[in-house]
């Protein structure tokens, strides 16, 4: 703040001065204002004083400087206290008012507008729709009710004639998401007169002025404010730019269009529209006494506007407008006739009623509109409010009405609250919580407000109680009672009691002396205005009603009026309520103060008339504000709240403290930052003395929050992510455990089944094996084939050792076949050396001998592998009988004719394969290298036609198999074969009557002519 605020433009905060004294607080005042610097701090309350001129401290760049700094870092500005206000309640999620108050005139409304438009700024930075909604009603709702509530007045062009309190409802982020706005006590009195200079409300003359043509003849009216009495006072003033503000015609179509954005339908402008001209007509409706028929309204055309413009029959607004209903004992009604004085009284009364009931609608539909909507505390969390109170100032008026009476008790209300939070209760906490204090002496205004609201003897209990008395209670009675009740008050005299005071009027004036000075009132109308009485008649007439919007206004139309209803509420005591639950509601936030200095009357610039700004300084009890400031603590704090806040600031309080106390804690926290001097300890609380001590603690805590989150953010990360493992361990662990138990199930299943499988002769050849796990299905694959080979060893172990040589070769021929040929003699023995047997080779068996013997010595084979005769074909197509002899060296072709003597020899190693037919045949191809294959058809065997194919591929087969090299077998019922480069087929032909198998050839083919099937 130091380099923007030199110490040229004096102290920027009064509780900074040398010395507490009214001439110094006025200098600094002063030397302030005439250099632009309107806004001076007492503390955290604004002092602002009207500059009367545009000066450049506000707008979005003003706002930004302010935006997130603590009060005392940026010059005194009203965004400060916004901004503090605003960051109170998000802090500590507490709701907070600001309450500007000082004379009419002395800037409070545009006061409340700067920080609403502060407000709105930095809000909503996620830009989402229904907060932007929210704002864009809440601003423009200040234009609006300004057209209805507000008026020119001698000391302000713009002056508000309605109290407004407007709360503000945030959600936890921080963003606008409604509101709500109180209206107080609007000065309806105005619609009817006004003082000289003075005008009605804006509205009037924005309608007469601004409104195009058409309209305006459709609302039957004139451009011309002078021609209805109830805006002639003020018909020759526009407002300009003199004052800062739009032209009643500008402002028509600018409230127009807020309307519009508020959300008001053009049927409702329209209604409003005619209300406004309605009671334009009303005013200017005269009574005349007739000799014929009594009472009669002078101008007839305009009961026919009136009721026009309201919807209502016109025959019955002229009744009204002449005579009353009365309920007489007997449930009766009687209808009354109107004095001239009486009809006129009704007629005002109605306007005012009219004009009051409108502008209570308005503020009603806008608070329809921001009603925060949806909200549901266990989800949203808790809204926090920031109140804005925008209250009439304080009043002295050459004469002095039941209007200023009641504007200068709420101000003594509000000045109380004042008193009682920033006086008295500070001292008083001082004192409790034992701090060494000096006490300040202050002006207590309790008895002034007493006087006014005390029951049965205060002002308005004696006013409530002649308004209900039955009879000709007059003003003047009234006074007397005053009188005789406040004889000994010191803030209440008149000239009764004081006769040598020639300022008041016998019988007329009584005086109060508030705490802003001296009032006198004066109570003519004060019973009429407090018992605010309108014809039922009135109220029925209206509620009747075709326009909806206008018959909304009259619910209490309703009641038929012979109902015996309880006396309404007199102004006065609605308006002391409304200011009992106000001055309640504001208690119970943490206020923020702006109190607003008028510098002169004639609204100049730069001109600061020093009697009127002392005055003022006075009542509102600034000076006091400062001494006590001085002595004062800026902030206080219950040690455990204390703690809550800064203890991540301090090792010996992070997390938690071992210390004694809470105080010893706090001592030891403070002790670290060095800030011992500026504290003073209480019994529960601390007390800090200025704000720079909070702002550091603050400023520390900011730089650690990011660290304690990240702390936050990694245990609970941890968290997550253990309990993620825990739950992945415990899939593992019961996926190994399903595991585990669907192997023990298989092997269990396994073993139980295979108990059967050492039993001969099958030794579990039918068993089914159980369906595996995925994870055993090699373990089963080794099984089987271990099985498999364990129930081999249980067949083979059996057979005798003379038979392995033939079970080898069934097994090669098992092999070699491939189950391609259905019948090859398994199920015979297999003698192999066919022709050295005589029962198969009974005649010859011996020559067959002699020639193997000498084959032996000649080629020294080891054994003979098989015998047989065959039929063979050769290439030259002839069919002969031979002999075939297979041993472990050669394959021999014999003549059988000639003593098997040796017709071919090819070494066993040429044989390359065998071809063979897939039925009963006999037949076999013998493919030997050099591409001369043998032909040939077992026969001639014993018994005929024996089946020993199978038994030729079997020995040959394992033969080969012992020497390590593979035979080819072909099994195929066309046979391709090859003699000496001669490709032929050979097939084979069933032939039953064929008596022994013989080959025939035809076109190259050759064909084996099989006498069996
Ligand atoms: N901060 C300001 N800057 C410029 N002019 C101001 C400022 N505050 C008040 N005024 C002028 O003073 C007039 C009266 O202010 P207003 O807020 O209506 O007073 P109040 O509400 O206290 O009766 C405004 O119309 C405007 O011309
Ligand atoms: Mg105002």
């Amino acid at each position: 703040m130091e380099d923007e605020e030199g110490p040229e433009y004096g102290k920027p905060d009064f509780v900074l001065l040398d010395q507490v004294t009214m001439e110094d607080f006025m200098r600094n005042l002063q030397l302030r204002f005439l250099k632009g610097r309107i806004y001076t701090y007492i503390g955290e309350v604004l002092v602002s004083v009207n500059p009367y001129q545009e000066l450049p401290l506000y707008g979005p760049e003003a706002i930004a400087r302010y935006q997130g700094r603590e009060l005392y870092e940026r010059p005194p500005h009203l965004y400060a206290v916004a901004n503090a206000a605003y960051r109170a309640m998000k802090r500590r999620a507490r709701d907070t008012c600001i309450v500007i108050s000082g004379e009419s005139g002395a800037g409070k409304t545009e006061a409340s507008k700067h920080i609403m438009q502060y407000i709105a700024a930095v809000t909503n930075p996620s830009q989402r729709a229904e907060v932007e909604r929210v704002k864009d009603v809440l601003l423009k709702s200040t234009c609006v009710l300004e057209a209805f509530g507000n008026a020119r007045t001698n000391r302000n062009h713009n002056s508000s004639r309605f109290g407004k309190y407007m709360d503000i409802n945030f959600d936890f982020k921080g963003d606008p998401i409604g509101g709500h706005i109180h209206s107080y006590l609007l000065e309806k009195s105005r619609v009817l007169k006004q003082h000289v200079g003075e005008r009605n409300f804006h509205a009037f003359y924005q309608l007469l002025r601004g409104c195009d043509d058409q309209k305006l003849r459709e609302l039957h009216l004139e451009r011309n404010p002078a021609l209805y009495n109830f805006t002639r006072q003020g018909a020759g003033l526009n407002m300009g730019v003199s004052d800062g503000l739009d032209s009643d015609e500008r402002s028509h179509g600018v409230v127009k269009e807020a309307m519009r954005v508020i959300g008001f339908s053009p049927e409702e402008v329209h209604s409003v529209h005619r209300i406004l001209a309605a009671i334009l007509h009303l005013g200017n409706i005269e009574f005349v006494e007739t000799e014929e028929n009594g009472l009669a309204v002078a101008e007839e055309a305009l009961v026919g506007h009136v009721a026009e413009l309201t919807a209502t029959p016109r025959d019955l607004v002229l009744r009204c407008l002449l005579a009353r209903t009365v309920a007489s004992g007997g449930r009766e009604l009687i209808e009354k006739g109107h004095t001239v004085a009486e009809a006129s009284y009704a007629r005002d009364a109605c306007a005012k009623a009219v004009y009051q009931r409108l502008f209570e609608w308005v503020v009603n539909r806008i608070n329809g509109i921001m009603e925060p909507r949806g909200r549901d505390p266990r989800r949203d969390g808790k809204d926090t409010v920031i109140g804005v109170l925008d209250i009439y100032g304080f009043e002295v008026f050459p004469v002095n009405s039941f209007e200023q009476f009641c504007i200068n008790y709420c101000n003594e209300k509000l000045q109380q609250l004042f008193i009682q939070l920033i006086l008295k209760q500070e001292q008083e906490e001082y004192q409790r919580e034992g701090i060494a204090w000096q006490s300040v002496d202050y002006f207590n205004n309790d008895p002034i407000v007493e006087l006014v609201e005390r029951p049965h003897r205060g002002i308005l209990a004696v006013l409530d109680e002649a308004c209900s008395t039955a009879g000709p209670i007059t003003d003047g009675i009234f006074l007397q009672t005053l009188d005789t009740h406040h004889r000994h008050h010191p803030h209440y005299s008149s000239r009764q009691l004081c006769p040598t005071d020639k300022t008041m009027e016998f019988g007329r004036d009584f005086r109060i002396k508030h705490y802003a000075g001296n009032v006198t009132y004066c109570v003519e109308g004060f019973i009429d205005k407090n018992r605010d009485s309108l014809f039922q008649d009135f109220k029925r007439l209206l509620y009747n009603s075709s326009d909806p919007t206008l018959r909304a206004m009259w619910p209490d139309g309703q009641q038929d009026i012979t109902e015996v209803t309880k006396r309404p509420l007199t102004a006065g005591t609605l308006f002391k309520n409304s200011m009992v639950a106000l001055v309640e509601n504001l208690a119970s936030k943490e206020p923020f103060y702006v109190r607003c200095i008028k510098p002169n009357e004639d609204k100049v610039p730069k001109r600061l008339d020093q009697d009127r700004c002392r005055h003022q300084v006075e009542y509102l009890g600034l000076l006091e504000n400062v001494r006590v400031r001085r002595a004062g603590f800026a902030s206080r704090q219950p040690y455990p709240r204390f703690l809550l806040r800064y203890k991540m600031t301090c090792e010996y309080t992070w997390p938690n403290h071992l210390l004694g106390s809470d105080r010893a804690a706090v001592s030891a926290l403070l002790d670290q930052h060095g800030l011992q001097g500026d504290v003073a300890f209480g019994h529960s609380k601390l007390f800090i003395r200025s704000p720079r001590t909070l702002v550091t603690l603050e400023q520390s805590r900011a730089r650690l929050i990011p660290i304690i989150v990240l702390l936050l953010q990694k245990a609970w990360r941890g968290t997550l992510a253990r309990w993620h493992c825990r739950r992945l361990r415990a899939v593992y662990t019961i996926m190994r455990c399903f595991r585990r138990h669907k192997v023990r199930t298989y092997l269990a299943e396994l073993q139980r089944r295979f108990q059967a499988a050492r039993q001969p002769p099958l030794y579990g050849r039918d068993l089914e094996w159980p369906l595996p796990p995925a994870v055993l299905q090699p373990f089963q694959d080794t099984c089987h084939v271990l099985f498999c080979r364990w129930r081999a060893r249980q067949l083979v172990k059996n057979i005798p050792p003379s038979d392995m040589a033939q079970i080898k070769a069934k097994v090669a021929a098992m092999g070699a076949l491939q189950g391609l040929r259905q019948d090859w003699g398994c199920q015979r023995a297999w003698a192999q050396d066919y022709l050295s047997s005589g029962a198969d080779n009974p005649g010859a068996s011996g020559l067959f001998a002699q020639r193997l013997k000498s084959l032996r010595e000649k080629d020294g084979f080891g054994a003979v592998l098989f015998s047989s005769h065959v039929r063979k074909v050769n290439r030259f197509h002839k069919s002969r009988d031979r002999a075939l002899l297979l041993t472990d060296r050669h394959l021999y072709k014999l003549e059988p004719g000639r003593q098997y003597r040796v017709m071919r020899a090819v070494p066993l190693d040429a044989v390359t394969g065998l071809s063979v037919t897939s039925g009963r045949d006999q037949l076999v191809v013998l493919h030997a290298r050099g591409q001369d294959d043998l032909v040939v058809c077992l026969h001639r065997s014993q018994p005929p036609l024996d089946n020993r194919i199978g038994e030729l591929v079997g020995v040959l087969a394992a033969h080969c198999q012992g020497e390590g090299r593979t035979l080819e077998v072909r099994v195929s019922d066309c046979v391709p074969l090859s003699q000496r480069g001669v490709r032929r087929l050979v097939s084979v032909e069933p032939r039953p009557e064929q008596p022994e198998p013989d080959f025939r050839c035809s076109r190259g083919k050759f064909t084996l002519l099989w006498p069996g099937r």
